[in-house]
């Protein structure tokens, strides 16, 4: 069996569809996984998949690269709120947002502080989805530690965490506003009504083809006049082949 093979193994057992990640990348990196985990070949290492759990959990962390904090790329985030503050809540009280592949939380919660800092009064809803279980349950615990908030302001630390040791804990109010669900972006149908969509460090790790699909479903998925916030380094140079407009350089706005 070849990484070819492997790939059509995991979408057999597991229900991921390797085939949309980059491949040279994604090959480099399970070739290093084998080779940390003592796996000589591909067959050895679905040998100890299929034996242990926890070799199983080990490679699916690997795969969903589930690194974050909150406001990640801090200075972006205040071009959102300029966009949210002055575009969307004068025309809605009550957005619908989606956080798409939110992983252990930090970005459906960012997003709820800061919109709860500009609007309480607002009915807002933030559905927040990752294809990983494991950490969604590790986002519905709300349960932070200094490196992941280190880029909280302390006005927003003060007032939507519980410090307790060396843990910070997400206030209830602004949990309440999120409803963690799983979604896979490339298998999964997508909902629709939005007005603002967050999809950041993600799309970088999947192949042109499915990126392209994946913008599309976003623009369909979207209200008009909703706008798609992506990664720092994650510009989308053809745009306007998905009826979107530029509004800042990481926030697109369809038209
Ligand atoms: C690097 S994190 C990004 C988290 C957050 N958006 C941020 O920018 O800080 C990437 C997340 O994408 C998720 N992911 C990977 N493949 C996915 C897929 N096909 N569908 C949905 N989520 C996926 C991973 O589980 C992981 O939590």
């Amino acid at each position: 069996m070849d990484l070819n093979d492997f790939e059509k193994w995991v979408y057999h057992e597991y229900n991921i569809n390797l085939s949309a990640y980059k491949s040279n990348q994604l090959h480099r990196r399970i070739q290093s996984l084998m080779s940390r985990v003592g796996a000589g070949s591909v067959d050895e290492y679905i040998q100890m998949l299929k034996k242990s759990p926890e070799q199983k959990q080990k490679f699916l962390d690997f795969i969903t690269i589930n690194v974050s904090e909150f406001f990640r790329n801090p200075e972006l985030f205040d071009e959102l709120k300029n966009e949210i503050q002055f575009d969307l809540l004068p025309k809605n009280n009550n957005l619908n947002i989606w956080s798409a592949a939110c992983s252990i939380g930090a970005e459906p919660y960012s997003l709820a502080m800061m919109i709860n800092s500009i609007n309480s009064g607002g009915n807002h809803s933030i559905l927040a989805t990752d294809i990983d279980n494991t950490i969604l349950e590790k986002a519905k615990k709300a349960e932070y530690i200094y490196s992941e908030i280190k880029n909280v302001r302390a006005e927003y630390l003060n007032k939507y965490f519980v410090k307790n040791d060396d843990k910070y804990f997400v206030i209830d109010k602004i949990k309440n506003m999120v409803t963690f669900k799983k979604h896979d972006l490339i298998l999964d149908s997508y909902q629709s009504n939005f007005d603002l969509i967050v999809c950041r460090n993600v799309v970088i790790y999947f192949n042109q083809d499915i990126k392209e699909k994946i913008y599309q479903k976003f623009s369909n998925s979207l209200k008009k006049g909703g706008l798609l916030f992506v990664g720092a380094t994650e510009s989308i140079y053809n745009y306007k082949d998905y009826s979107f407009e530029k509004a800042s350089t990481f926030i697109y706005k369809k038209i």
